[in-house]
């Protein structure tokens, strides 16, 4: 496991300033990031999953500079992601999405990869990210038949198959009823328990709050409250920016 630093970084996309001089730290945690749409949630999850360069600002993975890394080099690295809009291969079956991943850092090269991924070693690791992820018994649907609760599920297999230490997960929870919700968090904290560090993006304060050790919660590209889930929860910028504008919106 390594420390992720994210320092002072700025995003503008021409005129827009979607991320302001916003610092963080996490390691070993369940770290929440909350904030109304648009708050620069996602842009964040880009910039260090290697997708998008900070216009400033630096991004380090343990003893790696990594903002100038290439998103597979991150990957490589031991970071990885899942998608607000989940992308699986559609047309593949369950297994092999999860074994695409299984095989990704060790074979970087397509052509070797696709002749060697079914490898014995490969399967049965993707049978065991299979069977934590509950899917086992979907592994030879095809991914696009799948409701979305459990293509939100092979999203973080996916993920999971790059053996990552640290893991992005970007409102994994959305759309999922209540009973999907729990279950899934359930499941996170076992992905923690099993000694990988996690943040994830969240609208749902309650979610966030049952979840996360800590809760970081970002407004128009700035850190705006950062600390114990029951203070960000009480903060009155938060209650005020957050809270206020989603009851407007609801
Ligand atoms: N590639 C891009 N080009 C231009 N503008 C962008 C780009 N990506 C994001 N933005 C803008 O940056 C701001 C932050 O967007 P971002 O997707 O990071 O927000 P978010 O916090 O993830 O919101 P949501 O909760 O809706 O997912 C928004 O105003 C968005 O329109
Ligand atoms: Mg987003």
């Amino acid at each position: 496991m390594s420390r992720l630093i994210v320092s002072h970084v700025s995003k503008r996309f021409g005129g827009l300033q979607a991320l302001h001089d916003v610092s963080l730290e996490t390691e070993g945690e369940i770290l929440g990031l909350i904030g109304p749409n648009g708050a620069g949630k996602t842009t964040l999850f880009n910039i260090i999953s290697g997708f998008l360069k900070p216009t400033e600002g630096e991004v380090r993975y343990g003893d790696h500079v990594i903002h100038h890394y290439r998103p597979h080099q991150i990957v490589g690295l031991g970071v990885a992601r899942t998608f607000q809009i989940v992308k699986p291969f559609s047309d593949l079956s369950v297994l092999d999405n999860v074994l695409t991943g299984v095989g990704a850092p060790i074979y970087p090269r397509m052509r070797a990869f696709w002749r060697r991924y079914r490898q014995r070693v490969s399967v049965r690791a993707a049978e065991e990210i299979l069977e934590l992820t509950g899917l086992t018994l979907f592994a030879d649907a095809r991914a696009d038949s799948l409701p979305i609760g459990l293509q939100r599920r092979l999203e973080i297999a996916r993920a999971l198959a790059t053996g990552p230490s640290l893991l992005l997960l970007d409102e994994p929870a959305a759309g999922l009823v209540s009973q999907e919700a729990d279950e899934l968090a359930d499941l996170i904290r076992a992905i923690h328990a099993a000694g990988k560090s996690i943040v994830v993006i969240e609208h749902n304060m309650t979610f966030a709050m049952g979840l996360c050790q800590r809760i970081i919660a970002l407004d128009q590209g700035e850190v705006i409250a950062e600390g114990e889930p029951a203070a960000v929860r009480a903060n009155e910028q938060v209650i005020n920016v957050y809270l206020g504008r989603r009851r407007d919106h609801a």
